[in-house]
């Protein structure tokens, strides 16, 4: 198949037309978000969703992200009733912030692989909205890379991993974010985080007592081995840690340090927003690098960083285990 790639700024009205009408035809489209590209398929069509599981060989157990335009259309796919949940959605949506909630019917068990909870989301990127609202329904899309791998930030990683698979890709340029939206579930008053994004734990301690997302509630999709590249990773604190740096890349926060074949900085002012929006296209450099190993270092724990951090020791999983 071939894949067709369409760049598009906010306004285009053509390449938008063209990906609705894939999409009402029942194809798959990689679309950009404001974390990562997304892989849209009709949440409402059974051939559609299965479309998007079998171009990123993701096991079925693994349920999809439904993208909707609004509150109004949250309301189509789930229960939106919690008063708790109508304050997360005043504040944050349009934007990182997926909700777990109960489901109604028209969301077939194949999205939520089986479980009576979708996960929703309205993104915030304009070009993800203009196909939305000319497609006039909800949007089910997983981060589009081949299942497990690192999701891409730019057009190109889309083509890179999915090319030959899909036959539409709406280039919006880099995503602004970098990393996937956090999820969240609201149990009894309390909020379970399930995977930490660009909304921070500390963000969300202001309208709920936040927990870890227990293992029964942990998001199926987060295995401990994810965002791998092809290379070996490893963690260390520092590249003084690293014995042998010929052949090796490495993946430094703030230095830019010397005798590594290939080195990416992410943020040399030591910025955590600005990390967390390099971080994929900067492994996706180094894994296409002459190197036999990356090292990658540590990054400070808070904020964002957190999130940072549960993509490098996940990447390091897959890589070392
Ligand atoms: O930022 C994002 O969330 C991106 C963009 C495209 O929106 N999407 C994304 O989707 O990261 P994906 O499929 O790569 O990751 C979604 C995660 C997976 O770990 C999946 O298991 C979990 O969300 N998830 C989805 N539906 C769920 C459900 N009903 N119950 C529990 N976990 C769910
Ligand atoms: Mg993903």
């Amino acid at each position: 198949m071939e894949t067709r790639v369409l760049e598009v700024a906010a306004g285009d009205a053509a390449p938008v037309a063209e990906a609705a009408e894939c999409l009402r035809q029942g194809k798959v489209v990689a679309l950009p978000t404001e974390t990562v590209y997304g892989l849209a398929g009709d949440a409402l069509n059974p051939t559609a969703v299965a479309r998007i599981f079998e171009a990123k060989d993701r096991p079925r157990f693994d349920p999809l992200i439904v993208h909707v335009a609004d509150w109004a259309m949250a309301q189509t796919v789930a229960d939106c009733a919690d008063p708790l949940v109508a304050q997360l959605a005043a504040k944050f949506w349009p934007g990182p912030l997926t909700l777990l909630l109960p489901k109604r019917a028209i969301v077939s068990d194949l999205v939520t692989a089986g479980s009576p909870l979708v996960a929703v989301r309205v993104p915030a990127h304009p070009v993800f909205q203009a196909v939305l609202k000319s497609f006039g329904g909800p949007l089910a899309a997983p981060s589009a890379n081949p299942f497990g791998r690192i999701s891409p930030t730019e057009a190109r990683h889309v083509v890179a991993g999915l090319g030959g698979r899909i036959p539409l890709v709406l280039d919006g340029g880099p995503c602004r974010h970098g990393l996937e939206s956090t999820i969240v579930q609201v149990v009894d008053g309390r909020l379970e985080l399930l995977r930490e994004g660009p909304v921070s734990r500390e963000e969300l301690r202001a309208f709920a007592p936040v927990g870890h997302g227990g293992e029964r509630a942990a998001a199926p999709g987060q295995l401990a081995s994810h965002y791998a590249p092809r290379r070996a990773l490893v963690l260390v604190v520092s590249a003084d840690d690293v014995p042998t740096r010929a052949g090796c890349g490495f993946l430094a926060f703030r230095s830019v340090p010397a005798g590594f074949t290939a080195v990416e900085t992410l943020s040399p002012t030591g910025d955590l927003v600005e990390a967390a929006a390099r971080l994929f296209a900067a492994m996706h450099r180094l894994d296409d690098a002459p190197v036999t190993r990356i090292y990658a270092e540590k990054i400070p724990c808070e904020g964002l960083g957190r999130a940072i951090m549960d993509r490098l020791t996940r990447a390091a999983a897959e890589a070392v285990g």
